[in-house]
């Protein structure tokens, strides 16, 4: 349960209070002072849990001493004296420090990890960028190249199809190229008045193709009189083709995705309905973390970017899974962003 290090933290922490313990039940207890001295002594494990092992240590420490102590307490009451108040009082500040402490802690922690995260994640996507700037130029070079010597070939050229399996696979390349660089890029908005619907409909007849390729039907269910949204039209587009050709992939030939969006209260909201294998419980936790994919070949960085694009717009994207078949994306934009 416990990682070696962590073990000998929960050792020492224990033995300290062992040894607190037993001072306090070895001296008599007239000698008032002593045990004013010990009590105080408590605060030693119980700073070093909360440190260590944040709010669950400083409760563990709180209730493990509480119950350990409390014979000792009888032995030492009087019957409501002035003393007795005091260190009901000391006993209670005990408890209030163990869960202020414990709050704090984790609350420090949890920025420290925000923090940490947001660093790395800018590193890794400048990284990336880069690398994928170096491939572009290439890339296309081999292509186009590819596609040239392809169109002088003869048909029936048995070197047509490895050519043909070449241009298909830069073409893969190239796209892992750009989602790359998208994910890299930082996200500077151009808004403009847009048409929502509109909007919506164009991407779905860019993503007709792959649609057909795959044998899925998409469907659109536009909400009647949207007003018009304030938001940067390119990079929108870039999150409903991320999220429909997701939802395409995870669809089997025959079914259906269906693209759909409504008013609420102060923004628009779209939907992305598939009818697929869903989303296993392991990796609803992972699916927006970059990098992260189930698929051969894929960059897991599409939802990454949705996420950064949507978030960037003051909006919010979630998913869940559909009662019968498959999942659903939700992406809330605010109708103009807040200044
Ligand atoms: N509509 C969906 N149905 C099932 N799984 C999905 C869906 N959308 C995303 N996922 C899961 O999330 C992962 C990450 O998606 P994404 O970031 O777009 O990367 P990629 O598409 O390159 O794998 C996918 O590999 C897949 O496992
Ligand atoms: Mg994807």
């Amino acid at each position: 349960m416990f990682s070696n290090n962590a073990q000998k933290k929960v050792v020492l922490i224990t033995v300290m209070i062992g040894g607190i313990l037993c001072l306090h039940y070895l001296t008599f207890p007239e000698l008032r002072y002593y045990h004013a001295v010990y009590r105080m002594l408590f605060y030693m494990p119980l700073v070093l849990g909360s440190l260590w092992f944040g709010m669950k240590g400083a409760v563990y420490i709180c209730v493990s001493v509480s119950v350990l102590f409390f014979p000792h307490a009888i032995r030492q009451w009087q019957g409501f004296s002035f003393e007795d108040f005091y260190r009901l009082l000391e006993g209670v500040l005990y408890i209030l420090i163990a869960l202020t402490l414990g709050f704090l802690v984790e609350r420090e922690r949890k920025k420290q990890r925000a923090l940490v995260r947001v660093g790395s994640l800018a590193a890794v996507g400048k990284a990336v960028s880069e690398i994928a700037h170096d491939m572009k130029t290439p890339l296309m070079a081999i292509g186009g190249f590819a596609k040239q010597v392809f169109e002088k070939l003869e048909p029936d050229n048995p070197d047509r199809k490895k050519l043909g399996l070449v241009i298909q696979e830069t073409a893969h390349l190239e796209l892992m190229v750009k989602e790359m660089l998208d994910f890299g890029k930082p996200v500077e908005l151009q808004f403009t008045e847009v048409d929502f619907n509109k909007l919506v409909s164009d991407s779905v007849r860019v993503a007709q193709p792959m649609a057909k390729e795959n044998g899925v039907e998409l469907e659109t269910d536009l909400a009647p009189s949207l007003p018009s949204v304030f938001l940067d039209a390119p990079r929108v587009k870039q999150v409903l083709l991320n999220l429909i050709s997701n939802a395409i992939q995870a669809s089997t030939a025959g079914e259906y995705v269906r693209v759909c969006t409504r008013l609420n209260s102060d923004g628009v909201v779209l939907e992305v309905v598939d009818h697929g294998g869903g989303i296993a419980e392991e990796y609803r936790e992972s699916i927006f973390h970059p990098f992260f994919s189930t698929k051969r070949g894929g960059t897991g960085l599409g939802l990454g970017i949705v996420k950064k694009i949507v978030e960037t717009h003051g909006g919010d994207v979630s998913f869940r899974a559909n009662r019968e078949k498959g999942v659903t994306f939700t992406v809330w934009l605010p109708l103009r962003p807040e200044r």
